[in-house]
């Protein structure tokens, strides 16, 4: 089989870029070493910005995520025994972001490509890339006992953090930045009324805690916790009573519980690999970096990595120019570093870390104070929040 582009990884990335070349003529083939089932079953963020909603009305998914998505203009911030509000729209002169969860967003994107007929193969297994640094490089991978080849112009790395494309980048050419946090992000989804309208995002002495939803009538609650902490080991009274204990006595008094349809633990990292292309490999999402959750940076990052490739394979396949492709690395990266220092920023404000001394709680204390008393420091997260310019 012979395609333009080979896209390792169906998820969001890969997924919303094999659409957008697909509807320009360009094509592709998918690869996703799981059924669809499994990937459709993960639980991720569900915040996107608006250029992540309009790419993905430019893909022609947008439909079910305008209709059922909810925008949001501001978000609330819980701390030192006050709420206060980010307003959005007002800071950033009209921006908002849209609240879809990201599970409904891939199975959007795989509908659209099922209804174009475009080529993807789930479960598969060991998918390598190969002669990557030849202008003939191609992808093989094994079903059961068949082994398979596709060639290609390019390989597409977006197979998430524990992919195989960056390992394929030599060691010698990779460099990779990393920073681990040493708590983890407890997860719960359930059934019921969203304690409140808008995110609140709460800094307290027990630990961080968010309160998130997906539409009217699912909410998605995350409590900071220790990394030793097992997901079995909390029952869902206990997850309740925590956070509870953690949110302002006039939200807890109208929290609305009931049982978990899903829970999880995360660990929280932040992690950039450079660079983002190897002769002809172009990672994109997870697979090049990964922010911690809480500012929501994660699948929006993605997103920009894709708004630059697409257009840089459709300026060589359409216009016979490649400076998008030549450029790829570095403007990714570019704005891939502002995701990661804005996450890291905020996962500094708002949590409490185990090692932190009196001084480091002060000072954490006073970048709230300051922020909620300058405009300026409010307009820089809003601007953040919605997403910095393409
Ligand atoms: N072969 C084929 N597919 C693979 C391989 C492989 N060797 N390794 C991983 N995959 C698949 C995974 O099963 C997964 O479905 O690649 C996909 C990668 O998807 P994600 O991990 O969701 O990464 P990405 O598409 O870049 O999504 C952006 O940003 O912060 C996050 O939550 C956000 O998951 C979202 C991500
Ligand atoms: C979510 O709803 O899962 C969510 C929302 C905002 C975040 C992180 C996760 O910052």
């Amino acid at each position: 089989m012979k395609v333009q582009v080979c896209i390792i990884g169906g998820g969001p990335s890969g997924l919303l870029l094999a659409q957008l070349l697909h509807r320009r003529g360009i094509a592709t083939a998918l690869l996703e070493k799981h059924p669809r089932a499994y990937v459709l079953a993960r639980i991720r963020a569900g915040v996107l910005e608006h250029g992540f909603a309009a790419l993905m009305r430019e893909a022609g998914c947008g439909e079910r995520m305008d209709r059922e998505g909810e925008i949001h203009h501001g978000l609330l911030v819980a701390h030192d025994g006050r709420v206060d509000r980010i307003d959005l729209a007002r800071l950033t002169g009209g921006s908002s972001v849209m609240v879809y969860g990201q599970t409904e967003l891939t199975r959007d994107l795989y509908e659209a490509r099922d209804r174009m007929g475009g080529i993807t193969l789930h479960n598969a297994e060991d998918a390598t890339p190969h002669d990557l640094t030849s202008d003939a490089p191609y992808v093989t991978w094994r079903e059961g006992d068949t082994r398979h080849r596709i060639d290609c112009d390019y390989v597409i790395g977006a197979d998430g953090f524990h992919g195989v494309c960056r390992p394929a980048i030599p060691r010698a050419v990779l460099r990779e930045y990393e920073r681990v946090y040493p708590f983890g992000w407890f997860g719960v989804l359930s059934r019921t009324r969203p304690v409140s309208p808008e995110l609140i995002y709460v800094n307290h002495p027990r630990g961080f805690a968010l309160c998130s939803l997906r539409s009217q009538v699912l909410s998605r609650y995350y409590l900071q916790v220790p990394l030793s902490d097992r997901v079995e080991e909390w029952s869902d009274d206990a997850f309740w009573t925590e956070l509870r204990a953690r949110l302002p006595a006039e939200v807890a008094a109208r929290l609305e519980t009931g049982p978990s349809i899903e829970k999880s633990i995360a660990p929280l990292r932040s992690f950039v690999a450079e660079p983002m292309r190897w002769g002809r490999l172009f990672l994109a999402g997870d697979a090049a970096h990964i922010v911690p959750p809480t500012g929501a940076r994660g699948l929006n990052t993605a997103a920009s990595d894709i708004y630059y490739l697409y257009h840089a394979l459709a300026d060589h396949y359409l216009k016979g120019d490649d400076a998008g492709l030549e450029g790829y690395s570095a403007r990714a990266l570019a704005r891939v570093w502002k995701a990661q220092r804005f996450s890291w920023w905020l996962t500094m404000l708002l949590h409490r870390f185990p090692d932190s001394t009196e001084y480091d709680r002060r000072l954490q204390r006073t970048e709230l104070e300051y922020l909620f008393s300058s405009e300026n420091a409010q307009r820089a997260l809003a601007e953040n929040y919605v997403g910095l310019p393409f």
